[in-house]
């Protein structure tokens, strides 16, 4: 499903990064391990900023196209496909972890999540933007499905390794692409790996 979304030259969900990160990242330290990172926005605008990035997606398709564009601007990630359902990150590697419209099944979260908590070292921030539950009611954009929205209730659950720095749930103009864009409901965690 992924690899044919992106077969299109265009960039479906643009070439600026995420707006929430894009304000936070002065407090991301690298190695910055970006999940389910596709087109690479996200992964370039890092890179841009100095951070040594590996971005991970199951899209072959829309890695390549990560990779064009960091040569397009001039600058290097690391990419891999990976089935984010049997990932297992390196441990205690990473100074962040960067997760953006990255919905998945709570039976894939539920394996996945502590193993990104693990992956952070002492002290390493997780930074996150999904739509929330709230989202389903509206018809701009994330998977109709609640089982792969969020919660605050849930981040709380799914990340108890992860002290929260910031939690909340807003609606915001979302300006992303093809796929995201209007008023949106979402939810954005940053949260600091407990020692
Ligand atoms: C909505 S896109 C977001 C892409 C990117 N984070 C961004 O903000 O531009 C969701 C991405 O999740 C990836 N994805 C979904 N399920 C996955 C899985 N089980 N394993 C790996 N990647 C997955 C898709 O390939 C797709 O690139």
């Amino acid at each position: 499903m992924w690899n044919e979304r992106y077969t299109v030259d265009k960039y479906i969900y643009g070439t600026e990064p995420n707006s929430f990160l894009a304000e936070h990242a002065e407090m991301l330290s690298g190695p910055v391990l970006s999940l389910a990172e596709g087109e690479g926005r996200n992964a370039v605008f890092l890179a841009s900023l100095g951070l040594k990035v590996h971005g991970v997606d199951g899209s072959d398709v829309g890695l390549a196209k990560a990779q064009a564009l960091a040569r397009s601007k001039g600058v290097e990630i690391q990419t891999e496909v990976v089935d984010l359902g049997m990932y297992e990150p390196e441990a205690n590697h990473y100074g962040s972890v960067v997760s953006i419209s990255a919905h998945l099944p709570s039976a894939v979260r539920e394996k996945l999540y502590p193993l990104v908590a693990r992956c952070l070292r002492p002290g390493g921030l997780i930074l996150l933007e999904a739509y929330s539950e709230n989202q389903l009611a509206r018809d701009t954009g994330g998977p109709k499905d609640s089982d792969m929205l969020m919660t605050r209730a849930k981040i709380e659950r799914e990340f108890p390794n992860c002290e929260p720095i910031l939690l909340r749930e807003l609606e915001r103009e979302v300006c992303e692409g093809t796929y995201h864009t209007g008023v949106a409901s979402v939810v954005q965690f940053i949260g600091r790996k407990k020692a």
